[in-house]
């Protein structure tokens, strides 16, 4: 029934091929993504159990020595733009000719390697386990030793693109909280701004409309800027960071890596450390915190102010991904999803409510359904027992890309692709939801 879909998919896994890793789209995002490339290889464990597994090692290429596993690997050593914009070259610790960013991306990585050990036999999943545990324990040490120094069970990230979510509109809350800054205001004074735009090269791709806004984006860039002057150092940042967020999508998955490592360190054998055995438990009990009981939705938490940062997105259904919402808190979230005027669109899931005063129906991370946050929300509802609004989200996923295409992400209301043609995880994803 899917086999169209599926050669389709191939297709793009094997245009976007970079050998040892997969681009996330050709043109638009050369480099290696952390979090693409965990997804892109839950989705090669079917086609090519080798090729997906070199993909999770290509991540170990730019592991960090403190343990940090970075956002982007940049191809051919990332020459111009971004390798001006991320440069870290004296932080890094990996090999020289491996060039990388200095922040990170949600810890997808635990249930990544699982997944691809799932597909393997006796002995070559004991092997499987064995390599990649180190990488996972260490990384997952980082997370809780840099990012968390108050101990209180909820990681801080440090930008919006570490959530992955770019321009959402809780980390567009943060932006405004703080004020443009004052080089982005003399931009929009001087009305240069299509300067700028000329040299985006996401704009090449797609028209402004369905990407970031100008202002939106130069500020993100003032924050990347502000991180590499504080050379990626979290003690230096947390004493002034300029966002400091306890991001519910980024625990929800951390929460449920720590299930997978645990599962992958019992096959392999391995006792996990005491301290992290303790903070991954920690971890877990504190995630109900980000629940807001009057408007039955979780947020995430800005850590400064410690104050719910209260703007809905989609991100409040991924603790049933972490399996940790209690049946009553299920049961809220499936009727939110399933209400016309909040997430139940022709095509869903909406990345941002209708009810939102951002909600659109074209701008990135402002309200088009991603295929990535599907497939979690598809997960967490089965696991929480709602099969049929499982099944139900799966079949319409696969509609979505059957009939337009693997795209970046899509229109919730006429399901028209947006974007990047081509893009990896969404043709990795539609294959695991066909062939899992
Ligand atoms: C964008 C997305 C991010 C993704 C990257 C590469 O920045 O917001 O989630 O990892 O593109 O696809």
């Amino acid at each position: 029934m899917y086999d169209q879909l599926l050669a389709e998919a191939h297709a793009v896994l094997r245009k976007n091929d970079r050998g040892q890793w997969t681009v996330p789209a050709g043109d638009l995002y050369p480099h290696q993504w952390l979090w693409d490339s965990c997804f892109i290889a839950i989705g090669l464990r079917h086609v090519d159990i080798e090729r997906a597994k070199t993909e999770l090692r290509g991540l170990m290429r730019g592991q960090w020595r403190n343990g940090m596993l970075p956002n982007i690997i940049f191809s051919g050593g990332g020459l111009g733009f971004d390798r001006l914009l991320w440069n870290d070259a004296e932080l890094a610790g990996v090999s020289k000719k491996i060039r990388t960013s200095g922040i990170t991306q949600p810890p997808m990585l635990a249930e990544a390697v699982w997944r691809v050990g799932q597909k393997l036999k006796d002995k070559e999943q004991l092997a499987w386990y064995r390599e990649m545990l180190p990488s996972i324990i260490r990384y997952h040490e980082w997370l809780y030793r840099e990012r968390d120094p108050r101990q209180e069970g909820l990681v801080v990230i440090f930008h919006s693109y570490e959530s992955g979510l770019d321009n959402s509109p809780y980390w567009i809350a943060e932006l405004k909280k703080k004020g443009l800054p004052s080089w982005v205001k003399l931009i929009d004074k001087l009305h240069i701004n299509w300067l700028i735009n000329k040299a985006r090269r996401d704009l090449s791709e797609a028209p402004i409309k369905e990407r970031m806004s100008g202002d939106e984006a130069l500020s993100f860039i003032s924050g990347l800027e502000y991180l590499k002057r504080k050379g990626y150092d979290s003690s230096e940042i947390f004493k002034h960071p300029y966002m400091a967020v306890q991001d519910v999508a980024f625990n929800s998955i951390l929460v449920r890596a720590n299930s997978r490592l645990a599962q992958i360190a019992k096959a392999a054998g391995v006792k996990l450390p005491v301290e992290l055995k303790a903070a991954m438990a920690l971890n877990r009990r504190s995630l109900g915190q980000l629940w807001d009981e009057p408007s039955g939705q979780f947020y995430s938490r800005d850590y400064l102010s410690g104050e719910l940062i209260k703007e809905p997105t989609v991100t409040t259904f991924l603790p049933l991904y972490a399996g940790t919402a209690t049946p009553e808190q299920a049961k809220r979230l499936v009727r939110l999803m399933n209400n016309p005027s909040q997430y139940k669109t022709k095509w869903q899931l909406p990345c941002v409510p209708r009810s939102s005063d951002y909600f659109s129906h074209f701008r990135y991370w402002q309200g088009p359904v991603w295929l990535n946050i599907n497939w979690l929300v598809i997960d967490g509802l089965a696991r929480s027992g709602f099969d049929e609004e499982a099944q139900r989200l799966k079949k319409s996923s696969l509609a979505l890309v059957g009939n337009n295409g693997c795209s970046e992400y899509f229109n919730p209301i006429t399901g028209v692709g947006l974007g990047a043609d081509n893009f990896s995880w969404t043709a990795a994803l539609a294959i695991d939801l066909i062939s899992a």
